[in-house]
């Protein structure tokens, strides 16, 4: 079970997905897992518990980082928690296993929140902001046949991921996917994405992809 303090985002299918194809990967005592936009820590804690010797946790939210410590203590795992924004903390580092589910919903306009629970989620007009960013920084950080993993919405444009991994060397596949009702955000931005062509009239649903990269 995990803690959650007010404004820390709730793992959630979007998470799990990610959790599951996480579990599929070579976490041995020597791995070293990078986990960018941590929220709860629940990635980290899932590969800490699946035998990673060496899990960093980053987000830029003070309270999703006491969060993860809070769970860390709670599950007796060994997490190295740093505050920051994406892959700057860990600049220079490699690592075998990178995982991410960061903000990757489309937004009214292209100012990303500073504050508050929408900075996990909004990521600008094409929901991309974050993972172009994750898209241009990671590879370069994959230890040789290492792997990046990436949870978005197809809101949120899969094949501009998969162009940018694969100009980036790595071979790139869709790990698993799943179709999910709109909740309270998407929902309230139904007829935005509607007049904007990314979603059909009366489509309250949308699939999230986990891709998986190999460098
Ligand atoms: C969708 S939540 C994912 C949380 C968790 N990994 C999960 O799957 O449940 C995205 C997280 O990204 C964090 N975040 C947003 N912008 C960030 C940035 N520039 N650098 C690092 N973390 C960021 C938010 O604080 C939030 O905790």
């Amino acid at each position: 079970m995990l803690v959650r303090l007010p404004g820390v985002y709730p793992p959630q299918e979007d998470t799990w997905l990610l959790a599951g194809a996480l579990a599929r990967e070579n976490l041995g005592p020597h791995s070293h897992v990078l986990d960018i936009c941590t929220g709860t820590g629940a990635l980290s804690m899932c590969a800490a518990a699946a035998g990673a010797g060496n899990v960093t946790a980053v987000d830029i939210s003070r309270r999703a980082l006491a969060t993860t410590w809070i769970n860390a203590r709670l599950g007796r795992h060994s997490v190295r928690m740093m505050r920051g924004n994406l892959t700057e903390p860990v600049g220079g580092q490699f690592f075998d296993v990178i995982v991410s589910n960061p903000p990757y919903v489309p937004a009214l306009d292209d100012v990303l929140p500073t504050r508050g629970v929408e900075r996990a989620w909004d990521a600008g007009v094409d929901g991309r902001m974050l993972l172009d960013r994750i898209c241009a920084q990671a590879p370069s950080m994959l230890a040789q046949s290492g792997v990046l993993l990436i949870a978005q919405s197809v809101l949120s444009g899969v094949e501009k991921t998969q162009t940018m991994l694969e100009e980036r060397g790595l071979g790139v596949e869709i790990a698993d996917r799943a179709e999910i009702p709109f909740g309270r955000i998407l929902s309230a931005r139904a007829a935005l994405f509607e007049a904007r062509g990314l979603i059909d009239s009366g489509q309250r649903t949308e699939e999230i992809v986990v891709i998986r990269a190999v460098r």
